[in-house]
């Protein structure tokens, strides 16, 4: 975990946020690299399961919304995680994780504690300029409410017939009490959510469906390894408040197996809460009027990129490589010119670079020698590397070098790009 951490710091992955004033604990900025990498599987998650599917529109909602929305969500009440303080420093840790006579981590005393209390993990803040109670909001903690809340306002204007789903990505805020282990689990994160409406008799099937779905974004898209990620069937008692049945998908972190997704049944909890005066979905063909019920898969966008940076991360034959897949590489290739002191070299490599540049993301590099480029670009995942030597003054080929098999080809610069194209069609 310390090589990715530092990995993801050198090279622009992830920062700790704040650094130049001490930083703030647990808060982590994107780099420039992290941000295409997020980017990138932002936008494979939205063309899947949106663009691809006829079935599924999106929304972008405020990140505040109406604190009444919360009373009804039974957030208010229930989305809490009992706490613990130490009656010797009163530093507070989650009931789940002490026992009675467990040494207090803080201050290093032993087993005088006082009874679990339950602590609301919303983040809490105030509208206007007065600090009074009527003014309280609270940061959405999770994305899904306004799927639920602007329901009829999407029926209406896409008119959708069940079943269909609506798709959010979007930040997310919980009051954690123990955040940490990089970005896996923090205060501000982004989701990727979609709520599935169906007929209450087609659940389980929809439920199947969506697993598969998760399971194929996991290996296919991400490129995760099969054997790294786990099903966990959440027992009663241990599910949110609102779901009927959960299934976490666990991936094995360096710091151990922990939740890299959710996919829950939420019955008619949400709708039948927020609708009250009457059920929201009529039949066009019946014209009864009834509450769909919803499966709900859920995926961490922070939790998605530290789980592709453990999978593809390998050091092997003296370099350190990331073995994305190309299509969520930050860029698709590397362009350098042979030697940087021949401007000839320079010059066509630049003109090569600035036509590839307006088809995928690439990068440029006229620094140290080839062999060091290589290694720079291999770090960072770029799954193509290519050359412009003396041999692409005469007949304007150049030299492919792939990241993974480490063997070189030569190509067209004119066949450059769809080569490239070619080749991400393929993965
Ligand atoms: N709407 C359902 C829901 O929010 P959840 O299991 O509480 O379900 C969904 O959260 C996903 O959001 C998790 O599977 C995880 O990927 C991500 N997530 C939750 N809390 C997080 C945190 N504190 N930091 C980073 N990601 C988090």
């Amino acid at each position: 975990m310390e090589d990715i951490v530092s990995l993801a710091k050198r090279r622009g992955f992830v920062y700790p946020g704040s650094e130049i004033y001490g930083g703030l604990a647990n808060s982590w900025d994107y780099g420039p690299l992290g941000t295409e990498l997020k980017n990138n599987i932002k936008q494979l998650w939205w063309k899947r399961f949106v663009h691809q599917r006829d079935d599924m529109t999106g929304i972008d909602a405020a990140l505040i919304m109406n604190p009444k929305v919360w009373e009804a969500s039974r957030h208010l009440e229930n989305f809490s995680d009992p706490l613990i303080e130490c009656k010797n420093c009163h530093d507070r840790f989650r009931f789940a994780h002490m026992s009675e006579d467990v040494v207090c981590p803080t201050c290093g005393k032993k087993g005088r504690w006082t009874n679990p209390k339950q602590f609301n993990l919303m983040l809490k803040t105030f509208l206007g300029s007065a600090e009074e109670q009527a003014n309280v909001a609270y940061f959405r903690p999770e994305t899904a409410q306004a799927m639920f809340v602007d329901f009829k306002q999407v029926l209406d204007t896409t008119r959708k017939k069940l079943p269909f789903g609506i798709a959010q990505i979007g930040k997310a805020f919980r009051n954690e009490i123990t955040p940490g282990n990089f970005i896996f689990r923090t205060r501000e994160f982004e989701q990727m959510e979609i709520e599935y409406f169906v007929r209450e008799a087609d659940w389980k099937e929809s439920f199947e469906e969506w697993r598969s779905q998760m399971w194929s974004w996991m290996t296919d898209t991400l490129g995760l390894k099969k054997e790294h990620i786990h099903e966990l069937e959440v027992p009663d008692g241990k599910r949110a408040h609102y779901s009927k049945r959960t299934i976490d998908f666990e991936y094995d972190y360096p710091f151990g197996t922990k939740e890299l997704y959710g996919l829950a049944y939420r019955g008619d909890f949400d709708l039948k809460n927020h609708f009250k005066e009457a059920p929201p979905y009529r039949d066009a063909e019946t014209n009864e009027l009834f509450y769909p019920h919803v499966i709900e898969p859920t995926w961490g966008v922070d939790r998605s990129v530290l789980a592709v940076l453990c999978d593809a991360y390998a050091e092997e034959e003296g370099r350190v490589v990331l073995k994305l897949r190309p299509h969520l590489a930050p860029y698709k290739a590397a362009v350098f010119p042979l030697l940087a002191n021949k401007p000839e070299l320079v010059a066509k490599a630049k003109e090569i670079h600035s036509a590839l540049k307006m088809h995928f993301a690439v990068a440029w590099d006229h620094r140290g020698n080839i062999g060091k480029r290589y290694f720079a670009q291999d770090e960072i995942g770029t799954p193509w590397c290519v050359t412009v030597d003396f041999q692409t003054l005469e007949d304007n080929t150049v030299t492919v070098r792939d990241r993974d098999t480490l063997k070189q080809e030569r190509i067209k610069a004119t066949e450059l790009a769809s080569h490239i194209a070619g080749k991400l069609g393929e993965v």
